[in-house]
């Protein structure tokens, strides 16, 4: 084991860990953001830049700083290392540009934008963007485009992190859309708009880290903080079968996702039978309301949900009386 120091917390992981996850290691408010590295996608990361650290000594061997910030998902950890990240007033600033460069090209789309409340770009320029641009150029943009039967993609909105191209390739058999083009050009396309047709194609919806590809069945159909996520399963031969279900109602389901960790990564990927078509209440074994982090938008006027699920008696009246469950 080897022992680094982020934000003055000792911590000691595996010899290869990347800086980006000895800091999740940590926990808490130090865990750089990350908008394209995802812990279920081999070669992932090294994209966005989001998760810029301070290296402020190399290793104990050789501890010289590093003379630039360096992407955290991509750079492993030495043996006596120090890093910095909310410690660092000169690192957020660099953090700060790096939203503004992510920002240049965005639509100001988040009042009508699928993914709201829901989005990494959205919550990093809460925390970390500007109120006005410096861009005067034209923004480019792009006709929205009907990528098989169930996912629009949104061009406009895309950050270029590469996460659904790798999902495409890693797990299904059939990628036929990638990033053409080069710098400024560059964009997510299909050859002669080919259709997205697999079984888990809408698992790019879940990787795309902002509102460029989304979900055609849920699609301006409600704001992710008016339905209410349960935990639920069934039977599944394709995947886990274990999902989010987004209720809206009495037992009408809206949406139905794939399970994200606390760094909003998916947990287990599902097949588009489970995600498009099961859309019946009975379909469902119901596990209990999900855990919703506090801070997040979605968890507002969900009281119940603020306990975490095991805390939770599934038969207890507060789901019959908020008819997440039929009194049945
Ligand atoms: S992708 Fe995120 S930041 Fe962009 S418009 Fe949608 S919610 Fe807002
Ligand atoms: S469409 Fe979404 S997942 Fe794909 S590269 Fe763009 S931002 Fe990333
Ligand atoms: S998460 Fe590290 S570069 Fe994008």
């Amino acid at each position: 084991m080897i022992k680094v120091t982020i934000d003055n917390i000792e911590v000691e992981v595996e010899p290869g860990t990347t800086i980006l996850n000895a800091a999740r290691k940590i926990g808490g408010d130090i865990v750089p953001p990350a908008m394209c590295y995802h812990s279920k996608l081999k070669g992932s990361g090294g994209k966005c830049r989001t998760c810029i650290v301070k290296v402020s000594q190399g290793s104990a061997k050789d501890p010289r700083p590093m003379p630039k910030p360096v992407a955290s998902c991509s750079t492993p950890v030495q043996d006596g290392m120090v890093v910095q990240n909310i410690t660092s007033p000169e690192l957020l600033e660099a953090r700060k540009g790096v939203v503004e460069m992510l920002l240049i090209n965005h639509p100001l789309d988040c009042p009508i934008c699928d993914q709201a409340g829901e989005c990494d770009l959205q919550s990093l320029a809460y925390e970390h963007g500007v109120a006005k641009t410096r861009y005067e150029e034209p923004r480019r943009t792009f006709e929205k485009i009907d990528i098989g039967p169930h996912i629009q993609l949104h061009m406009t909105r895309c950050i270029l992190c590469y996460r659904c191209v790798q999902t495409a390739d890693q797990i299904t058999d059939k990628r036929i859309h990638g990033v053409l083009g080069r710098g400024d050009t560059a964009e997510i396309g299909t050859y002669i708009k080919n259709a997205i047709d697999n079984d888990f194609s809408g698992n790019m919806i879940d990787v795309c880290p902002v509102g460029a590809l989304t979900d055609k069945t849920f699609r301006f159909k409600s704001r992710v903080w008016y339905v209410d996520p349960l935990d639920a399963h069934r039977d599944c031969k394709k995947c886990s079968g274990k999902v989010v279900i987004w209720t809206h109602g009495k037992n009408e389901i809206y949406r139905i996702t794939g399970r994200k960790d606390e760094f909003g990564e998916i947990q287990e990927f599902i097949c588009d039978e489970c995600r498009f078509e099961k859309k019946d209440i009975k379909d469902w074994v119901i596990e209990g309301p999900r855990t919703i982090e506090r801070t997040s938008v979605i968890s507002q006027n969900h009281y119940i949900l603020k306990a975490p699920a095991h805390r939770i008696n599934l038969n207890s009246v507060e789901l019959v009386s908020k008819n997440l469950i039929s009194e049945e």
